[in-house]
Formats: C-alpha cells, sequence, structure tokens
C-alpha cells in the first residue's frame, strides 16, 4: 500500500456499484415519508448532486445519466477511480459530470471547490467510518461551505455497538494479512485465511455470532470489496450519536433513514421495545436504543440542513405524486420482507407494470407511523411502499417469525459496508425492502415521470 493514502487503502480500487440509497428520487422520498420537505420535484432542472468518495463513479453516473439536467460532482482521492470514471463518463456522452481528484481533508479550502455551486444533494457512503477523523473534519467543512440551505446529506457508515464484535476479527486480517502478503488484496486473502484456520481451530472470540455471519457473508466477497473492508489502517465504526454530533458542525439534522422500510418503527421494534424508546425525547437516545434492539452494522442516514416539516396535506399530496419502479420482474418480486421487527407478507398485493400496488386490506390495517406515512398505504403508487412496509409487522409475527425477522436484521449486520449494490457477477448485498425505488417526486399530480425524473 502506498503512503499517500493516510492509512487507507489506495493500491486497488473498489468495486463499480449503484446504490439505490444513494438515488435522488430515494433520498427525497425517504424525506416525505418521514414529514421533511426534500425541496424538490422530480421535474426541477439544474439540480446539483454531490458525491464524495465516488470510486469508479459508478453511482454518480446513473444519477447524471437519469437526470439529464442535473449537474453532478464526483469526488474521490484514488487517480486510478477518476480516471475510469471520466473515461466511462465520455465513453456513455455524459456531459453533466465532472470527475475531481482531490484529498477531502482539505478541498473544502481549494479555489476548486469555491467554484462549485451550491449542493442540493450531497451522497457519501462507505466513506465516513472508514477515512481518517481530518478527512472527516474536511467532510464537514465542505458541507457547511457548500451544501444550501435544505439541502439532503446521504452517510452510511459502520455503526457501534453492532461491529464492536467484529473488530477484533478486522484487526487481525490487516495484521496478518500485513505480514504475509505485498498488495492489499492479496493481503485480505492471507489475512481471511488466517481468521478461517483459527475458527477451524476453535478460537473462541471467533465462534460469535457476529463473526460466524460476518464471515459467512466474506466467503463470496469480491476481493476488491474485502481489501477496502479489512485494509484500512483507519476503519472506525461509530455511535450514531457522535456522527450527528460532528454533521451539527455543518448545521445538519437527522431526518430519515434512506432504506424505506426503516424508517417504519413498527417494522424495526417489537412493542415492548418501542415502550423504552418513547421514554426518551432526545432523538439520538433513541437512535441508540433502536442500534441496540436491531444490532445492526450499516446504517444509511438522511440528514437535512435545517428540516421543512411538511404540512400532513402537503405530505399527502407528495406521496400521491410519488412514482415507484419494481427493479426486478414482477414475477420474482417478493411480497414478503424481512424486517428486524418481523416477518411481512404482503398477501393480496400484486403489482403489475405501470399500474399500482393495491392494498386490499385498508388503512385501518396500517401500522402506527412516525410521519403519518402509513395512512396512505395502498391508495397511491407511493402508498404502495407504505403498504409493503406498513403491514409488514401486522399480525402474522409469532415467535418463529420474529426469530427469523432477528435473523433478517443480522443479516443486515452481516453486510458491514454495502447495501444493495449490485455487481455484473451477481454478488448482492441484502436489502430489506429491495425491489422497489422511487423514480420521482412530483407536487400535485404533474408530470409522473419523464427525462430528467427516471433512474436514479
Ligand atoms: C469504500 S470506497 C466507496 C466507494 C463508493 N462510494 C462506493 O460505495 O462504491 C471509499 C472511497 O473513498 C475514497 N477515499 C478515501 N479517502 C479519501 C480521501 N481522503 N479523499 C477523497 N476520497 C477518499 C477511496 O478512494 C474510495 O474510492
Amino acid at each position: 500500500m502506498s503512503g499517500w493514502g493516510g492509512g487507507y487503502v489506495t493500491d486497488v480500487t473498489y468495486l463499480a456499484q449503484h446504490y439505490p440509497e444513494q438515488s435522488p428520487h430515494m433520498l427525497a422520498a425517504a424525506c416525505v415519508v418521514s414529514g421533511v420537505d426534500p425541496g424538490f420535484t422530480g421535474e426541477a432542472p439544474g439540480l446539483h448532486y454531490l458525491e464524495l468518495g465516488c470510486g469508479r463513479g459508478m453511482n454518480a453516473l446513473v444519477v447524471a445519466a437519469g437526470n439529464p439536467r442535473w449537474r453532478v460532482t464526483a469526488i474521490d482521492f484514488t487517480p486510478a477511480a477518476i480516471a475510469e470514471g471520466r473515461r466511462t463518463a465520455a465513453a456513455a456522452g455524459l456531459e453533466n459530470i465532472t470527475f475531481i481528484e482531490a484529498d477531502l481533508a482539505g478541498f473544502a479550502e481549494t479555489v476548486e471547490a469555491r467554484a462549485l455551486p451550491e449542493a442540493d444533494f450531497v451522497s457519501m457512503h462507505g466513506v465516513w467510518s472508514w477515512v481518517p477523523v481530518a478527512v472527516r473534519a474536511g467532510i464537514v467543512r465542505l458541507l457547511a461551505a457548500k451544501l444550501r440551505a435544505g439541502g439532503v446529506v446521504h452517510v452510511s457508515y459502520n455503526v457501534l455497538p453492532g461491529l464492536q464484535g467484529a473488530l477484533g476479527m478486522q484487526r487481525l486480517i490487516r495484521a496478518a494479512g500485513g505480514a504475509l502478503a505485498q498488495r492489499s488484496d492479496r493481503q485480505v486473502l492471507a489475512g481471511r485465511q488466517v481468521v478461517m484456520d483459527l475458527v477451524a481451530a476453535e478460537a473462541l472470540h471467533l465462534r460469535t455470532p457476529v463473526v460466524t455471519e460476518l464471515l459467512r457473508h466474506l466467503e463470496k466477497a469480491p476481493v476488491e470489496y474485502l481489501a477496502h473492508e479489512f485494509m484500512n489502517a483507519t476503519w472506525a465504526p461509530c455511535f450514531q450519536a457522535d456522527v450527528a454530533e460532528a454533521l451539527a458542525d455543518a448545521k445538519l439534522e437527522l431526518v430519515a433513514s434512506a432504506k424505506l422500510p426503516e424508517n417504519f418503527l413498527g417494522l424495526m421494534l417489537a412493542p415492548a421495545q418501542i415502550a423504552v424508546l418513547e421514554r426518551f425525547d432526545d432523538p439520538r437516545l433513541r437512535e441508540l436504543v433502536k442500534d441496540i434492539c436491531v444490532d445492526r452494522a450499516l446504517r444509511h442516514d438522511v440528514y437535512v440542513r435545517g428540516p421543512q416539516r411538511l404540512d400532513r396535506a402537503v405530505q399527502d399530496s407528495l406521496l400521491r405524486g410519488m412514482t415507484l419502479a419494481l427493479t426486478v420482474l414482477p414475477g420474482n418480486f417478493a411480497y414478503q420482507i424481512e424486517m428486524p421487527a418481523g416477518r411481512g407478507r404482503g398477501a393480496g398485493l400484486r403489482a403489475a407494470p405501470g399500474r399500482r400496488i393495491d392494498d386490499p386490506a385498508g388503512p385501518d390495517r396500517q401500522q402506527r407511523q412516525p410521519g403519518g406515512a402509513g395512512r396512505h398505504a395502498g391508495r397511491h403508487r407511493a402508498g404502495g411502499v407504505a403498504a409493503l412496509a406498513g403491514r409488514g409487522a401486522l399480525g402474522r409475527r409469532d415467535a418463529a417469525e420474529r426469530g427469523a425477522g432477528a435473523a433478517g436484521g443480522a443479516a443486515g449486520r452481516a453486510e458491514p459496508h454495502h447495501g444493495g449494490g449490485e455487481r455484473a457477477d451477481g454478488w448482492r448485498a441484502g436489502v430489506p425492502g429491495g425491489g422497489v425505488v422511487p423514480v420521482g417526486t412530483h407536487r400535485r399530480g404533474r408530470r409522473r415521470a419523464g427525462p430528467g425524473s427516471v433512474g436514479a
């Protein structure tokens, strides 16, 4: 590994993937479901989407291609990744995307940063808990300087206490791999083998559920993923409250999860857990209770700089105007959702191309929702997501299913870094509620979808 990365892996470029959670339409949907104005409609031309730590740029490229009237800026400090992103953009004829090779630790203070327009959306996936503290501080200064008032930020990161039990294994992979090989992809394979050998030798620390699940996940993971996951000297899972504290310096407030089903408390926690959570008003304490109950490894948080709360009627109208698309063939869509609170089955839910997902059960079967979104379930296009989500925790949860649900939550935990990224070879991390994405947000019955509002 060369020295310029400050401890971050620089000799192997990361996977090229697109993550639904980074889509501006998904982020807007998460805001609306949580009762916050995302400040844009699907038609809005001229918006600026900024991606930090973009790697080879696949996500930024998809956003640029799907929103040709928007401007996209993608930043990474790995020259090979930036060169590949630029080459792909040129080959695809994309003129609305700019790749910048820069170190985020000091980018905010540069002339190039000052020249950038204010950003409406900023996304950073797989960056925050992997980079040194100085880089996180640089990111916060950039957000403070460049995010517009009301702008939306997506940040994913490994979470404590969920990943506390993996610290020893990561340390062993990195140290043992570093002693046995040179390049980080070879190091991580050598380090993983040492761990596997110790598992076979019944090393006690490696027999915990966290490590066992992680190892199952890692057996099939691509080597670039493993290298960036385990060979960084600066990897440090975080408590949500500490991330919130750092981002508060850029005047950011947590408003939602970019994984839509996670915004429905009834899908995340059992009633007894909700009762404990409800003792607290402090949002950070509530999130800690949630993370302790769910024991997740990765969060996809959505922050807004100066959130504007939506009036119920406006929220209703935004949800009605939201268009959803299946990302799988209807025949392959699982009308079932595994969530920490249990397994929900969408019996009776059916979708067809161009048609809405209906909820024959009607609104009286909806779960209590913080943003009131459950009220809309099944009535409208966007309501279909609420229907799938809101009904997930209903009625059918028994002890066995709660066990299965807990396993589902644990599967989320065994996904230490990605959420739903997809590769050509089919390797894919689990995504609760995967298979449906918002493709547009439109005010008051205006155009539902079209150029500038499709795709990412
Ligand atoms: C784990 S990868 C994630 C890439 C992409 N966001 C994704 O999820 O596919 C982290 C990325 O952050 C970049 N990175 C790490 N430290 C950085 C820094 N100081 N400045 C800019 N980019 C950095 C790395 O080069 C790498 O491409």
